[in-house]
Protein backbone atom coordinates (compact mmCIF):
# COMPACT_ATOMS: atom_id res chain seq x y z
CA UNK A 1 0.00 0.00 0.00
CA UNK A 2 1.04 3.19 -0.03
CA UNK A 3 3.54 4.65 2.39
CA UNK A 4 2.07 3.25 5.52
CA UNK A 5 2.43 0.15 7.74
CA UNK A 6 0.06 -1.10 10.61
CA UNK A 7 2.15 -0.53 13.38
CA UNK A 8 0.82 0.64 16.78
CA UNK A 9 1.45 4.73 17.69
CA UNK A 10 3.23 4.80 20.88
CA UNK A 11 2.19 6.72 23.93
CA UNK A 12 4.06 9.93 24.46
CA UNK A 13 4.53 11.85 27.42
CA UNK A 14 4.31 15.64 26.23
CA UNK A 15 7.53 18.00 28.04
CA UNK A 16 5.72 20.77 30.08
CA UNK A 17 6.83 22.83 27.19
CA UNK A 18 4.26 21.19 25.17
CA UNK A 19 6.70 19.06 23.08
CA UNK A 20 6.50 15.73 23.01
CA UNK A 21 9.21 13.82 25.54
CA UNK A 22 10.14 10.39 25.77
CA UNK A 23 9.07 9.32 29.69
CA UNK A 24 12.43 9.87 31.21
CA UNK A 25 14.75 11.71 29.15
CA UNK A 26 15.34 15.51 28.50
CA UNK A 27 13.94 16.99 25.62
CA UNK A 28 16.95 18.78 24.95
CA UNK A 29 16.40 18.75 21.24
CA UNK A 30 12.83 19.52 20.54
CA UNK A 31 11.96 20.95 23.93
CA UNK A 32 14.34 24.08 24.24
CA UNK A 33 13.09 25.45 27.52
CA UNK A 34 13.29 22.25 29.51
CA UNK A 35 17.12 22.55 29.60
CA UNK A 36 19.32 25.34 29.55
CA UNK A 37 19.99 26.11 25.80
CA UNK A 38 23.14 23.77 25.28
CA UNK A 39 25.24 24.64 21.89
CA UNK A 40 26.21 21.20 20.22
CA UNK A 41 27.86 19.98 17.35
CA UNK A 42 26.84 18.77 14.41
CA UNK A 43 27.02 14.72 15.62
CA UNK A 44 25.75 16.01 18.88
CA UNK A 45 22.96 17.08 16.96
CA UNK A 46 22.61 13.69 14.57
CA UNK A 47 22.88 12.02 17.64
CA UNK A 48 20.41 13.58 20.19
CA UNK A 49 17.80 14.00 17.31
CA UNK A 50 17.90 10.28 16.40
CA UNK A 51 17.77 9.44 20.07
CA UNK A 52 14.33 11.81 19.99
CA UNK A 53 12.91 10.32 16.41
CA UNK A 54 13.56 6.78 17.88
CA UNK A 55 11.59 7.09 20.51
CA UNK A 56 9.07 8.53 18.89
CA UNK A 57 8.48 5.57 16.11
CA UNK A 58 9.83 7.64 13.25
CA UNK A 59 11.35 4.90 10.74
CA UNK A 60 15.28 5.82 9.89
CA UNK A 61 15.40 8.21 12.66
CA UNK A 62 19.12 8.72 12.04
CA UNK A 63 18.52 9.23 8.06
CA UNK A 64 15.79 11.60 8.85
CA UNK A 65 17.52 13.66 11.62
CA UNK A 66 20.74 13.45 9.12
CA UNK A 67 18.23 15.25 6.20
CA UNK A 68 16.83 17.82 8.84
CA UNK A 69 19.92 19.12 9.42
CA UNK A 70 21.66 19.15 5.99
CA UNK A 71 18.31 21.44 5.30
CA UNK A 72 19.03 23.74 7.77
CA UNK A 73 22.60 24.04 7.04
CA UNK A 74 22.09 23.72 3.66
CA UNK A 75 25.02 21.85 2.70
CA UNK A 76 24.07 17.86 0.64
CA UNK A 77 23.68 15.50 3.64
CA UNK A 78 27.44 13.80 3.16
CA UNK A 79 29.21 16.76 3.91
CA UNK A 80 28.16 16.25 7.29
CA UNK A 81 29.85 13.63 7.89
CA UNK A 82 32.75 16.09 6.66
CA UNK A 83 31.26 18.63 9.39
CA UNK A 84 31.39 16.37 12.11
CA UNK A 85 32.59 18.65 14.72
CA UNK A 86 30.93 21.66 13.42
CA UNK A 87 29.48 23.80 16.19
CA UNK A 88 26.08 24.88 15.52
CA UNK A 89 25.07 28.59 15.88
CA UNK A 90 22.35 29.21 18.65
CA UNK A 91 20.07 30.74 15.49
CA UNK A 92 20.65 27.08 13.93
CA UNK A 93 20.01 25.24 17.01
CA UNK A 94 16.59 26.34 17.18
CA UNK A 95 15.63 25.86 14.00
CA UNK A 96 16.83 22.36 14.67
CA UNK A 97 15.16 21.71 17.67
CA UNK A 98 11.59 22.85 16.17
CA UNK A 99 12.12 20.71 12.81
CA UNK A 100 13.09 17.84 15.35
CA UNK A 101 9.89 18.47 17.53
CA UNK A 102 7.75 18.58 14.43
CA UNK A 103 8.72 15.44 12.81
CA UNK A 104 8.59 13.52 16.30
CA UNK A 105 4.82 14.37 16.33
CA UNK A 106 5.14 12.73 12.90
CA UNK A 107 4.78 15.13 10.19
CA UNK A 108 6.13 13.91 7.34
CA UNK A 109 9.60 15.09 6.41
CA UNK A 110 8.90 16.35 2.83
CA UNK A 111 6.15 18.86 5.28
CA UNK A 112 9.16 20.09 7.40
CA UNK A 113 11.04 20.70 3.94
CA UNK A 114 7.92 22.08 2.00
CA UNK A 115 9.57 19.90 -1.29
CA UNK A 116 10.34 16.56 -2.53
CA UNK A 117 11.46 15.30 -5.69
CA UNK A 118 9.42 13.48 -8.01
CA UNK A 119 11.30 12.10 -11.54
CA UNK A 120 13.99 15.17 -10.72
CA UNK A 121 11.53 17.65 -10.73
CA UNK A 122 11.16 19.84 -7.47
CA UNK A 123 7.46 19.66 -6.41
CA UNK A 124 6.81 22.00 -3.21
CA UNK A 125 4.06 20.11 -0.67
CA UNK A 126 1.60 20.90 1.56
CA UNK A 127 -1.10 19.66 3.89
CA UNK A 128 -3.88 19.90 0.56
CA UNK A 129 -2.56 17.52 -1.57
CA UNK A 130 -0.90 13.88 -1.15
CA UNK A 131 2.77 14.20 -0.70
CA UNK A 132 4.17 12.52 -3.91
CA UNK A 133 5.37 9.04 -3.72
CA UNK A 134 8.38 7.59 -5.72
CA UNK A 135 6.17 4.10 -6.58
CA UNK A 136 3.80 7.14 -8.62
CA UNK A 137 7.36 7.49 -10.91
CA UNK A 138 6.64 4.54 -12.80
CA UNK A 139 3.07 5.20 -13.84
CA UNK A 140 4.76 8.87 -15.09
CA UNK A 141 7.67 7.15 -16.83
CA UNK A 142 5.22 4.76 -18.78
CA UNK A 143 2.89 7.89 -19.74
CA UNK A 144 5.95 9.79 -21.25
CA UNK A 145 7.13 6.98 -23.08
CA UNK A 146 3.60 5.59 -24.55
CA UNK A 147 3.35 9.32 -25.69
CA UNK A 148 6.91 9.71 -27.02
CA UNK A 149 6.67 6.55 -28.99
CA UNK A 150 3.34 6.79 -30.64
CA UNK A 151 2.55 10.46 -30.64
CA UNK A 152 5.89 11.49 -31.20
CA UNK A 153 5.58 13.59 -27.75
CA UNK A 154 2.46 15.04 -28.47
CA UNK A 155 -0.89 14.09 -27.77
CA UNK A 156 -4.32 15.05 -25.57
CA UNK A 157 -3.32 14.16 -21.87
CA UNK A 158 -5.93 13.46 -19.04
CA UNK A 159 -4.27 13.49 -15.52
CA UNK A 160 -7.50 12.82 -12.97
CA UNK A 161 -6.39 13.51 -9.34
CA UNK A 162 -3.45 15.66 -9.81
CA UNK A 163 -2.91 16.80 -6.68
CA UNK A 164 0.46 18.37 -6.39
CA UNK A 165 0.44 18.28 -10.52
CA UNK A 166 3.57 16.11 -10.22
CA UNK A 167 2.47 13.78 -12.74
CA UNK A 168 1.43 16.49 -15.75
CA UNK A 169 4.63 18.72 -14.24
CA UNK A 170 6.81 15.04 -15.22
CA UNK A 171 4.87 14.64 -18.92
CA UNK A 172 4.99 17.89 -20.00
CA UNK A 173 8.46 18.03 -19.10
CA UNK A 174 9.00 15.05 -20.83
CA UNK A 175 6.34 14.91 -24.06
CA UNK A 176 6.73 18.91 -24.86
CA UNK A 177 3.83 18.76 -27.81
CA UNK A 178 1.65 17.46 -24.83
CA UNK A 179 -1.63 18.94 -24.14
CA UNK A 180 -2.72 18.18 -20.63
CA UNK A 181 -5.71 18.52 -18.42
CA UNK A 182 -4.84 18.06 -14.83
CA UNK A 183 -8.03 17.69 -12.86
CA UNK A 184 -8.85 17.48 -8.78
CA UNK A 185 -11.80 18.35 -6.76
CA UNK A 186 -9.51 20.30 -4.24
CA UNK A 187 -9.13 24.09 -5.33
CA UNK A 188 -6.17 24.10 -2.63
CA UNK A 189 -4.95 21.28 -4.67
CA UNK A 190 -5.16 22.95 -7.83
CA UNK A 191 -3.41 26.34 -6.79
CA UNK A 192 -0.60 24.20 -5.41
CA UNK A 193 0.23 22.43 -8.27
CA UNK A 194 -0.06 25.14 -10.80
CA UNK A 195 2.20 26.90 -8.93
CA UNK A 196 4.55 23.56 -9.51
CA UNK A 197 3.69 23.93 -13.19
CA UNK A 198 5.30 27.51 -13.16
CA UNK A 199 8.29 26.68 -11.11
CA UNK A 200 8.71 23.76 -13.34
CA UNK A 201 8.43 26.42 -16.40
CA UNK A 202 5.56 23.99 -18.06
CA UNK A 203 2.61 26.27 -16.50
CA UNK A 204 1.51 26.68 -20.22
CA UNK A 205 1.32 23.05 -21.46
CA UNK A 206 -1.12 22.10 -18.71
CA UNK A 207 -4.50 23.30 -18.12
CA UNK A 208 -5.93 22.86 -14.61
CA UNK A 209 -9.49 22.53 -14.20
CA UNK A 210 -11.52 22.24 -10.44
CA UNK A 211 -13.82 19.32 -11.15
CA UNK A 212 -15.48 16.37 -9.31
CA UNK A 213 -14.69 13.73 -11.24
CA UNK A 214 -14.91 14.69 -15.10
CA UNK A 215 -18.15 16.55 -14.73
CA UNK A 216 -16.52 19.45 -15.25
CA UNK A 217 -14.74 18.39 -18.35
CA UNK A 218 -16.52 19.18 -21.76
CA UNK A 219 -18.47 16.32 -23.07
CA UNK A 220 -16.67 16.35 -26.37
CA UNK A 221 -13.27 16.27 -24.97
CA UNK A 222 -11.46 13.00 -25.50
CA UNK A 223 -8.11 12.21 -24.87
CA UNK A 224 -5.07 9.86 -26.18
CA UNK A 225 -3.93 8.90 -22.30
CA UNK A 226 -5.84 8.89 -19.31
CA UNK A 227 -3.91 8.43 -16.42
CA UNK A 228 -4.68 8.51 -12.97
CA UNK A 229 -3.28 7.97 -9.06
CA UNK A 230 -6.64 7.90 -7.71
CA UNK A 231 -7.81 7.57 -3.87
CA UNK A 232 -7.67 3.94 -3.72
CA UNK A 233 -7.43 2.90 0.76
CA UNK A 234 -10.79 1.60 1.90
CA UNK A 235 -12.29 3.53 4.96
CA UNK A 236 -11.38 0.61 7.16
CA UNK A 237 -7.91 0.81 6.68
CA UNK A 238 -7.46 4.34 7.12
CA UNK A 239 -7.38 4.45 10.98
CA UNK A 240 -4.30 1.84 10.49
CA UNK A 241 -2.01 3.99 8.11
CA UNK A 242 1.36 5.39 9.62
CA UNK A 243 0.56 8.72 11.47
CA UNK A 244 2.71 10.65 8.76
CA UNK A 245 -0.11 9.62 6.06
CA UNK A 246 -3.20 9.21 8.31
CA UNK A 247 -2.91 12.39 9.65
CA UNK A 248 -1.13 14.60 7.08
CA UNK A 249 -1.92 13.69 3.83
CA UNK A 250 -5.49 15.14 2.93
CA UNK A 251 -8.43 12.69 3.43
CA UNK A 252 -9.66 13.75 -0.55
CA UNK A 253 -6.07 11.79 -1.54
CA UNK A 254 -6.85 8.58 0.59
CA UNK A 255 -10.42 8.32 0.96
CA UNK A 256 -11.28 5.63 -2.23
CA UNK A 257 -14.80 3.95 -0.35
CA UNK A 258 -15.51 0.90 1.41
CA UNK A 259 -13.30 -1.22 -0.05
CA UNK A 260 -11.09 1.23 -1.84
CA UNK A 261 -12.46 0.70 -5.57
CA UNK A 262 -15.05 3.26 -5.84
CA UNK A 263 -12.54 5.36 -8.44
CA UNK A 264 -11.29 2.48 -10.62
CA UNK A 265 -15.54 1.88 -10.88
CA UNK A 266 -16.12 5.15 -12.58
CA UNK A 267 -12.87 4.66 -14.42
CA UNK A 268 -14.23 1.81 -15.64
CA UNK A 269 -17.09 3.27 -17.34
CA UNK A 270 -16.46 6.89 -17.73
CA UNK A 271 -12.82 6.48 -19.28
CA UNK A 272 -14.33 4.63 -21.62
CA UNK A 273 -16.38 7.14 -23.09
CA UNK A 274 -13.51 9.50 -23.07
CA UNK A 275 -10.95 7.67 -24.59
CA UNK A 276 -9.69 8.30 -28.99
CA UNK A 277 -8.90 5.15 -30.33
CA UNK A 278 -5.93 4.25 -29.90
CA UNK A 279 -6.04 5.88 -26.76
CA UNK A 280 -4.56 4.05 -23.26
CA UNK A 281 -6.18 4.36 -19.33
CA UNK A 282 -3.13 3.91 -17.34
CA UNK A 283 -4.00 3.87 -13.00
CA UNK A 284 -1.91 3.65 -9.95
CA UNK A 285 -3.81 0.95 -7.33
CA UNK A 286 -3.00 -0.38 -4.25
CA UNK A 287 -1.46 -3.85 -2.46
CA UNK A 288 -4.08 -6.85 -3.11
CA UNK A 289 -5.62 -4.75 -6.09
CA UNK A 290 -4.03 -6.13 -8.99
CA UNK A 291 -6.42 -9.20 -9.30
CA UNK A 292 -9.63 -7.28 -8.48
CA UNK A 293 -9.27 -4.56 -11.24
CA UNK A 294 -7.65 -6.74 -13.67
CA UNK A 295 -11.04 -8.88 -13.35
CA UNK A 296 -13.17 -5.51 -13.68
CA UNK A 297 -11.91 -3.99 -16.08
CA UNK A 298 -11.24 -7.71 -18.39
CA UNK A 299 -15.45 -7.97 -18.26
CA UNK A 300 -15.68 -4.80 -19.03
CA UNK A 301 -14.73 -3.71 -22.61
CA UNK A 302 -11.30 -3.54 -21.37
CA UNK A 303 -7.84 -5.28 -22.51
CA UNK A 304 -5.65 -5.27 -19.88
CA UNK A 305 -2.33 -4.45 -21.42
CA UNK A 306 0.27 -4.80 -18.78
CA UNK A 307 0.44 -4.64 -15.03
CA UNK A 308 3.87 -3.08 -13.73
CA UNK A 309 5.86 -3.45 -10.82
CA UNK A 310 7.36 -1.00 -8.46
CA UNK A 311 10.74 -0.70 -7.21
CA UNK A 312 9.95 -2.96 -4.28
CA UNK A 313 7.88 -5.42 -7.08
CA UNK A 314 5.01 -5.56 -5.72
CA UNK A 315 2.38 -4.86 -8.90
CA UNK A 316 1.91 -0.88 -8.84
CA UNK A 317 0.08 0.08 -12.39
CA UNK A 318 -2.46 -1.13 -14.57
CA UNK A 319 -2.43 0.07 -18.22
CA UNK A 320 -5.72 -0.64 -20.25
CA UNK A 321 -6.74 0.32 -23.51
CA UNK A 322 -10.11 -0.26 -25.11
CA UNK A 323 -11.04 -3.70 -26.91
C1 LIG B 1 -3.84 9.86 -4.39
S1 LIG B 1 -3.99 11.56 -4.75
C2 LIG B 1 -2.91 11.67 -6.14
C3 LIG B 1 -2.24 12.99 -6.30
C4 LIG B 1 -1.15 13.03 -7.37
N1 LIG B 1 -1.70 12.73 -8.67
C5 LIG B 1 -0.04 12.07 -7.02
O1 LIG B 1 0.06 11.04 -7.70
O2 LIG B 1 0.73 12.33 -6.09
C6 LIG B 1 -5.61 11.63 -5.45
C7 LIG B 1 -6.12 12.99 -5.84
O3 LIG B 1 -7.47 12.83 -6.30
C8 LIG B 1 -8.22 13.96 -5.91
N2 LIG B 1 -9.65 13.62 -5.87
C9 LIG B 1 -10.33 12.99 -4.89
N3 LIG B 1 -11.63 12.89 -5.20
C10 LIG B 1 -11.78 13.46 -6.43
C11 LIG B 1 -12.90 13.70 -7.27
N4 LIG B 1 -14.12 13.28 -6.93
N5 LIG B 1 -12.69 14.33 -8.44
C12 LIG B 1 -11.46 14.76 -8.80
N6 LIG B 1 -10.37 14.58 -8.03
C13 LIG B 1 -10.51 13.94 -6.85
C14 LIG B 1 -7.66 14.31 -4.54
O4 LIG B 1 -7.94 15.65 -4.21
C15 LIG B 1 -6.18 14.01 -4.73
O5 LIG B 1 -5.48 15.17 -5.11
Amino acid sequence: MRHYDTRNVRTELPCHNGAHSPPSSSCSIAGAEVEPLKLLNVLGVIQKSAEYLAKRGVDSPRLQAELILAHILSVPRLQLYLDYSRQLTTGEMDRARELVRRRGTREPLQHLLQSTSFCGFDIEVNRSVLVPRPETEILAEKAWQFLKKNFAGGGKVLDFGTGSGCIAIAIANHSPEAQILAIDISKEALQLARTNAEKNKVAEKITFLQSDRFTAIPPESKFDLIVSNPPYISKEEIPSLMPEVREFDPILALDGGDDGLIFYRYLVKEAALRLNDGGKLMMEFGDGQSLTLQHLFGKDGWKVDSVLEDYTGRSRVLVASRR
